[in-house]
């Protein structure tokens, strides 16, 4: 029997089809399947036995336990998500839409290590030398030791790297440029970059050298991407960020040596990416004055709280179906949301447009945010003003009870921190309550809604509660 000579394989998810088709059915994008030769079957194919393989020693849990050695590339923000620093002979992979700051974020690191002392590549399969020479003169990086090379074949990389010391770090600025003969595909098909990536991994765990792919990401997936390659790496960050906003945000995503859910923030600036120590005082920086529909979230990142303003506009709508547009939250919690607003408060939203948006192009992904959100909505709604001392957290329940969340005491440790009062969350016990924070405890959404009403204008609170 013939054997097909291709395959079609998602540029988007990596799914492999039978035949071309304009719909992944995997991943459900649009017009990125593209056919592709199919590997060589290696051998005779047919049934796997035991027969030529060898037996490896099994050994058991309670054997002796080494501690990943790592080292810091002393940007404190990046050493903060890596988990303490890179360890030797790891593969990572930076994920981001292009022009967010990857190779800004990475010359920088490169630039601290090699004036450390440690032997770095830094290869571009994106810019030239002279461009990358460029960017680090600009960041008053040009004297550190770094080695640079403009290269996309993977077995001459792996050539270059096999001369002299092995590097601490090595940079591929991007694994979508990279292509190895053994594989006859375009550079950037799911194919190519898989197998270079492979060829990548294998020399970092062979040689020791900690191996860092960069991967471009766009909104509509139309690149290759890394995603093909999440799962053979040791950690997956994303760099993220609004366009036009100056904040940066490196997200641990997997991490085999570290916690995930860390998050490092930075801010681009005119000499490249710099820490931000204390993002709280960084988001809440530029509150306005008290206004209706503001609320300040205490959050937690990883291990961190930060502090965010939430701002909502509820406004009755011109349209038949009302918009619901939200920036730096789940859409989904935002209709959650306002569904248990509607049935368990009484509020009558559905004629409303509803716009939400996390100031400072922060993104949160936590459920306890839901009270934040539920009192800017009442707040916009009812024309209340917030009292400018209190944060909000607490997970909303479908039946319109409040949850408690992780890290109560954390969340009001730092809001004391940053000069609030009040915090208004989940009621129960409070173990590490701060000494100098009031909590008022909520059981279900009625209190917060009434309460909030309450200080609203008359008028619009008998439409409310209507
Ligand atoms: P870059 O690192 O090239 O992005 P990526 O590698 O993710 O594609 O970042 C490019 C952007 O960063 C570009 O729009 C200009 C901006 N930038 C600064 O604002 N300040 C700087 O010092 C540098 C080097 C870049
Ligand atoms: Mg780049």
């Amino acid at each position: 029997m013939a054997k097909s000579r291709s395959t079609f394989i998602c540029q988007s998810c990596g799914a492999t089809h039978n035949r071309w088709n304009g719909r992944c059915e995997a991943c459900e994008a649009w017009n990125t399947i593209v056919e592709e030769a199919a590997m060589a079957p290696s051998g005779k194919g047919g049934v796997v036995t035991a027969r030529g393989g060898r037996a490896v020693a099994l050994e058991s849990l309670g054997g002796p336990v080494e501690t990943a050695p790592r080292f810091q590339a002393g940007i404190g923000e990046l050493d903060r998500v890596t988990g303490g620093g890179f360890v030797h002979g790891s593969a990572l992979l930076l994920g981001g839409e292009p022009g967010i700051g990857k190779s800004t974020l990475l010359i920088q690191a490169a630039a601290a290590l090699a004036q450390a002392g440690h032997r770095i590549v830094y290869i571009s399969g994106e810019e030239a030398a002279a461009q990358i020479r460029m960017r680090a003169d600009r960041l008053g990086l040009s004297g550190a030791p770094v080695e640079l090379g403009a290269e996309t074949n993977v077995e001459d990389i792996l050539a270059t790297l096999s001369r002299g010391t092995v590097p601490r770090l090595v940079v591929i600025d991007s694994i979508q440029t990279m292509w190895t003969s053994t594989v006859d595909s375009a550079p950037g098909t799911v194919t190519q970059v898989r197998a270079s990536a492979q060829a990548l991994i294998r020399y970092a765990k062979t040689s020791g050298a900690a191996v860092i792919l960069v991967g471009h990401v766009t909104k509509d997936g139309q690149i290759a991407g890394p995603r093909v390659v999440e799962h053979m790496v040791d950690a997956v960050f994303s760099f993220e960020g609004e366009q036009g906003h100056a904040f940066r945000i490196l997200r641990a995503q997997k991490n085999r040596f570290g916690p995930t859910d860390e998050i490092g923030v930075f801010s681009m600036t005119g000499r490249g990416l710099e820490d931000v120590a204390n993002p709280s005082a960084l988001f809440l920086s530029s509150r306005e004055v008290a206004a209706p529909g503001v609320a300040v979230f205490a959050g937690i990142e990883g291990t961190r709280p930060i502090l965010v303003e939430i701002q909502a506009l509820v406004a009755p709508s011109s349209l038949g179906t009302p918009r619901r547009a939200v920036v730096g939250w789940d859409s989904n919690r935002l209709s959650m949301v306002l569904a248990v607003l509607e049935a368990h408060a009484g509020l009558r939203l559905g004629s409303h447009d509803v716009f939400l948006n996390v100031a400072g192009g922060l993104r949160i992904q936590e459920p306890a945010a839901d009270i934040a959100v539920a009192a800017a909505l009442v707040s916009s709604f009812t024309n209340a003003v917030l009292p400018m001392d209190s944060v909000f957290f607490g997970e909303i329940s479908l039946s319109g009870s409040v949850r408690p969340v992780a890290h109560a005491g954390l969340r009001m440790k730092e809001s004391t921190r940053l000069g609030f009062a009040r915090a208004i969350g989940p009621a129960g016990p409070l173990e590490h309550a701060d000494g100098g924070m009031a909590l008022n405890g909520l059981t279900s959404l009625d209190s917060l809604v009434a309460d909030i009403a309450a200080r609203g204008s008359r008028s619009t609170r008998a439409a409310a509660m209507a």
